[in-house]
């Protein structure tokens, strides 16, 4: 289990510790559905995707988990942000996220959102349509990449596939060629181009298929743009996390190395003078930072072979269960060592059957326990929703003895502020 946990995790006496302190402690003082972040563990990932690619902007995937304060640690390790909505600009702007490292994204950009983009001084804007390269220009937007389906079929859950033939992502390979001529006529600066082929990649050949495409493709816009070659090549995010046992990616040393590698080989084999290379990890950062700490409630025997423990958060607070069948582990904080007594189904409060873990094993589990879900720091929060009027949970960082809070708990005042009419006199 200590594999799935953030670097910080230890178990003393039964108990779970997370950055040092006890996660009954971090569950009492700031109630639950708690997630708690380790520090220690997004900085290492942040350094190892630094020490593997030097040269290269790493700009962070927001949308895994936007929170300021997050987004201002990852920029002091020289960090920068991927960005898709003004509400993710905002986040990374607010962190002081240098405009120079910011990478915007959308694929139904506003002109809001371009507006946005020009006024920050965002240093790549990434074009997902042909009908954007006007809206960019009269937007002010300067300097951009092309993002093109290279119709590799990544081996990820089709919902966080997005570089197949068909994908709603990005332009097919003579669109894109056509995209970056239509740019580069209308005085945009083509900076180069973009590939992201899916998330929660757990092996590597798929993206280095994507490399020696890449290359291939910028070897034929040499051909048919007057010589253009990309200055730039981002090639998005999308190594996996280990949320179970049996999901083994690569490292993200080894990962962000042999991609390096590829791109250096499958370019000199094109003769193609050598980019900048931008990468944009999410869940790989943050994901198993995270862990969520519930309060389980009634314990419900259904069947001969299904027994519930039930948390007091469930789909609102993580929808990937539901969304694309993601497994996660879980163990009880306080009774670590104890030996399983069964396999038990972990399911939320919502009115819906919303099973966070299919099958875990567990020591008998009562109410007041405290369950603990390791590799939840990615697409959970993030993810969450107001479903059943639940509050969203609070986010605490915790390193070397100290936590603090970086996202508050909402209460039932923040969701009845945003209903009209809601007072008496209403
Ligand atoms: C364009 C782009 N870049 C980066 C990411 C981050 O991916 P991951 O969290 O898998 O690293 C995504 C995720 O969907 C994305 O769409």
């Amino acid at each position: 289990m200590l594999e799935l946990l953030p670097a910080s995790a230890a178990i003393e006496d039964g108990r779970l510790h997370l950055g040092g302190i006890a996660a009954a402690s971090l569950a009492a003082e700031y109630g639950t559905p708690l997630l708690v972040l380790c520090e220690q563990t997004a900085l290492a990932q942040a350094r190892a995707y630094r020490r593997a690619a030097p040269e290269a902007l790493i700009a962070y995937g927001t949308k895994a988990l936007p929170n300021v304060a997050l987004l201002r640690l990852l920029a002091r390790e020289g960090l920068g942000a991927d960005v898709s909505t003004l509400g993710e600009l905002r986040f990374a702007l607010q962190a002081g996220v240098p405009p120079e490292r910011l990478v915007v994204h959308g694929n139904n950009k506003s002109d809001e959102e371009l507006r946005g983009a020009a006024e920050a001084g965002a240093g790549l804007l990434v074009l997902d349509a042909l009908e954007e390269v006007d809206r960019a220009r009269a937007a002010g937007i300067g300097r951009v990449l092309v993002r093109v389906t290279s119709g590799i079929e990544a081996d990820t859950h089709e919902a966080i596939r997005t570089s197949q033939h068909g994908s709603k992502f990005g332009l097919p390979a003579d669109e894109a060629v056509e995209g970056i001529a239509r740019a580069r006529a209308a005085g945009l600066e083509v900076a180069g181009l973009h590939v992201h082929i899916g998330s929660q990649l757990l092996e590597t050949q798929a993206a280095a298929t994507t490399v020696e495409w890449l290359a291939a493709f910028a070897a034929r816009c040499r051909l048919e743009l007057d010589g253009w070659t990309p200055d730039v090549v981002d090639l998005g995010g999308g190594l996996g996390v280990r949320h179970v046992d049996d999901e083994r990616p690569p490292a993200a040393e080894r990962f962000v190395a042999e991609l390096v590698r590829d791109l250096e080989r499958a370019w000199s084999l094109h003769d193609l003078p050598r980019p900048r290379l931008v990468l944009e990890p999410g869940r790989s950062l943050v994901g198993r930072a995270g862990v969520t700490l519930y309060r389980v409630g009634v314990v419900k025997r259904a069947t001969e072979s299904v027994t519930y423990v039930t948390v007091d958060g469930g789909m609102s607070d993580n929808p990937r269960p539901q969304l694309y069948g993601a497994r996660y582990a879980a163990l009880l904080a306080d009774r670590a060592d104890e030996p399983p007594a069964g396999r038990y189904s972990v399911a939320g409060k919502h009115c819906e059957a919303d099973t966070l873990i299919a099958e875990v094993e567990l020591p008998a589990p009562r109410r007041g326990d405290l369950l603990a879900v390791p590799a939840t720091g990615a697409y959970t929060l993030s993810m969450s929703s107001n479903y059943n009027a639940l509050p969203r949970p609070a986010a605490v960082l915790v390193a070397d003895g100290a936590a603090r809070v970086i996202r508050r708990r909402e209460t039932l005042d923040d969701l009845l502020a945003l209903e009209v009419g809601a007072d008496a006199s209403g």
